[in-house]
């Protein structure tokens, strides 16, 4: 009895699979028992969402949309969006040694080759003759007004970001937290190269996006 039980049902088990996997296409899922497993009700992504005019199911964020945990630089790339940053921004990053140490080496990678490795304008495309030097972090006046020595957090970060007549952007080759890092270097340049006085030497890494 328990034999011929075990008979029928590998015997019916295999006439099911049987119907549900022959088929001519090879692409043919066969024998649909369960529909809603194969076609699943969601929408497709990119196609036939009767619910927007554009039937996308993904739609663009709205306008003005800013990801979380971003602060906007919303600084145009002129003088008066020079100024204005001049004035409001300051840097999110917390001024500490490995802050400062991180800034050094994203200046060594990004700047000196102009600037100079004390920041004097002596970088070594300058020695070779082929580049106006920059004026001088320390002693040197910008071509905006003032003197180097005194260019505020937000004008240095506009500066990286969008350059200054011979000097391009470096927006699309540094990040605003590695550019933030930077202008914590250029501090300690325009004071001689000696640590800025306010330092600490907590290692907070807190992650901003600006
Ligand atoms: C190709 C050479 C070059 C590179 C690379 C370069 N700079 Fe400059 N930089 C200049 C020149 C030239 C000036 C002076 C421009 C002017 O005012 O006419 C300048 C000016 C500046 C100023 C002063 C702007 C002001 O407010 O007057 C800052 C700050 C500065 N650079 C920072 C940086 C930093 C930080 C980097 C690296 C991320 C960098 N530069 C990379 C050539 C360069």
């Amino acid at each position: 009895m328990k034999i011929t039980s075990k008979i029928l049902y590998v015997g019916v088990t295999s006439v099911v699979m049987l119907a549900a996997s022959c088929s001519k296409d090879p692409k043919s899922t066969g024998l649909e028992y369960m529909p809603d497993m194969y076609r699943s009700p969601s929408y497709e992504v990119y196609t036939n969402n009767p619910n927007f005019p554009d039937s996308l199911t993904m739609q663009a964020p709205v306008k003005g949309t800013i990801p979380r945990n971003y602060t906007f630089f919303n600084y145009p790339s002129s003088n008066e969006g020079y100024e204005a940053a001049g004035r409001d921004v300051k840097n999110p990053l917390p001024l500490t040694e490995q802050n400062v140490s991180e800034g050094k080496r994203q200046y060594e990678i990004y700047c000196v080759h102009c600037h100079g490795a004390s920041g004097q304008g002596d970088g070594s495309i300058v020695a070779l003759g082929k580049f106006p030097p920059p004026p001088s972090y320390s002693k040197g006046n910008s071509s905006r007004g003032g003197s180097m020595r005194d260019l505020t957090d937000g004008k240095i970060f506009h500066t990286i970001t969008y350059g200054i007549n011979l000097m391009g952007s470096h927006a699309s080759q540094i990040n605003p937290e590695d550019r933030w890092r930077i202008v914590m270097y250029i501090h300690q340049l325009q004071n001689d190269n000696k640590p800025v006085a306010s330092i600490t030497t907590t290692t907070d890494s807190t992650k901003v996006k600006p």
